[in-house]
C-alpha cells in the first residue's frame, strides 16, 4: 500500500486517534523510586547537582514516602550514607545501621510500601570501592560473604527485595544462599546484572559521597563498548536465581535494554540514573529544553526498549503528569 492509498498521517490528526493507536503507555506502576537516607532528625539537604532530590533523615525520608504514594509510586530504593566509613564498610551490615534503622522506621509507619535496598559497599568503604581491598584490588570472593550479610541484614530489617549493584561476580547465589538459610526464601533479588562503568553516575556519588578514593570501578564494572557482555551478565543472574535483572544505566543503553528484552523472559528493570536526570534538570534550568517533555519522552523510550520497571528521579514529576492526564 501506497501513498496516495496509505496515508500515516490519518492516524495522527488529533489526540483521541493518536491515543487508541499509541503502543507504550507509561503507568505510575513502572517506577521506582531512589530515596537517599542520612543519619540525623530533620535532615533535609538538597543535592546540588540533582535539584529536587534530596539526603533525608528517617523521619523525613517516611514523610516523604507517604507524599509519593498519594502520588501512586509504592516502589521505593533506598541508599544509606552512613555516619561513619571505614575500610571494611562495617555500617552496611550493622544491626543498627541508617539503612536498617530505616527500614524497621518505615515498615512501622507505612504498611503498603515495597522497599527495594542497595546492597553495595561503597557508600559505607573509606576507600569507596564496591568491596573489600587487598593487594589494592578489590577481592571478588571475600567480598561476596560480607555481601551476603548485608543482605541477610536488611532481610531481617524488613527489605522486601534485595538489590546488589556491586558487580561481584557471584553475589546473586551467595546472597540467595544466604537468604534462604535463615528463612527469606521469599524476598527477591533485583540484581544490577548489566551495570555499566559510567560517568553517568557522577552527581549519585556526591550524592552518597561514594567516589572511589583511587583508581575507578572498571575492574568490576562493565566497559561501556560491550552489548554480548551483557547478555552473558545477565544469564549468569537468571542462573544464580535473580528474580529480577537490570541494565543500568538507561538511555545511553537502550538497545542493551531490547537486546535483553529478547533474549530473556525475566522481568527487566532499567536505571534512569543521576547524570541523565542532572542533564535534563540543568538544561531546562537554562531553557535550553522543555524539561517535562523530554522527561516524558526519556521515561517512554525506555519503556519502549523494553524495559518493565523503570527507577528514575523523575518518578514524582512523572506520576504529577500521568496523574493529571487521567483526569
Ligand atoms: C552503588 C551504586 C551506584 C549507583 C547505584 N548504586 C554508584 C556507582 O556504582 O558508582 C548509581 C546510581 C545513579 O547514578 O543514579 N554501587
Amino acid at each position: 500500500m501506497l501513498f496516495p492509498i496509505y496515508r500515516p498521517r490519518r492516524l495522527r490528526r488529533n489526540e483521541i486517534i493518536r491515543a487508541i493507536i499509541r503502543e507504550t503507555e507509561l503507568s505510575v506502576w513502572d517506577f521506582v523510586y531512589p530515596m537517599f537516607v542520612v543519619p540525623g532528625k530533620k535532615v533535609k539537604q538538597e543535592i546540588s547537582s540533582m535539584p529536587g532530590i534530596f539526603r533525608q533523615s528517617i523521619d523525613n525520608i517516611t514523610e516523604e514516602i507517604k507524599e509519593t504514594r498519594e502520588l501512586g509510586i509504592n516502589a521505593i530504593l533506598l541508599f544509606g550514607i552512613p555516619e561513619k566509613k571505614d575500610e571494611l564498610g562495617s555500617g552496611s551490615y550493622d544491626e543498627n545501621g541508617i539503612i536498617q534503622m530505616a527500614l524497621r522506621k518505615i515498615k512501622e509507619e507505612i504498611k503498603e510500601v515495597l522497599l527495594i535496598t542497595d546492597v553495595c559497599m561503597c557508600e559505607y568503604t573509606s576507600h569507596g570501592h564496591c568491596g573489600i581491598i587487598e593487594n589494592g584490588e578489590v577481592q571478588n570472593d571475600k567480598t561476596l560473604q560480607y555481601l551476603a550479610r548485608i543482605a541477610l541484614s536488611h532481610a531481617k530489617a524488613g527489605a522486601d527485595i534485595i538489590a546488589p549493584s556491586d558487580m561481584m561476580d557471584g553475589r546473586v547465589s551467595a546472597i540467595r544462599e544466604a537468604l534462604d538459610a535463615n528463612g527469606f526464601e521469599n524476598i527477591a533479588i533485583m540484581s544490577y546484572s548489566a551495570k555499566y562503568s559510567s560517568a553517568f553516575y557522577g552527581p549519585f556519588r556526591e550524592a552518597a559521597e561514594s567516589t572511589p578514593q583511587f583508581g575507578n570501578r572498571r575492574g568490576y564494572q562493565m566497559d561501556p563498548a560491550n552489548v554480548r557482555e551483557a547478555l552473558r551478565e545477565i544469564a549468569l543472574d537468571i542462573e544464580e536465581g535473580a528474580d529480577i535483572v537490570m541494565v543500568k544505566p538507561a538511555l545511553s543503553y537502550l538497545d542493551v535494554i531490547k537486546a535483553a528484552r529478547e533474549e530473556f523472559n525475566h522481568p527487566l528493570a532499567a536505571y534512569n540514573v543521576s547524570g541523565e536526570y542532572s542533564m535534563v534538570k540543568a538544561a531546562g534550568r537554562l531553557g535550553w529544553i522543555d524539561e517535562a517533555q523530554v522527561m516524558m519522552e526519556i521515561l517512554t523510550s525506555i519503556k519502549r526498549a523494553g524495559a518493565d520497571i523503570i527507577i528514575t528521579y523523575f518518578a514524582k514529576e512523572a506520576a504529577k503528569i500521568l496523574n493529571s492526564l487521567r483526569r
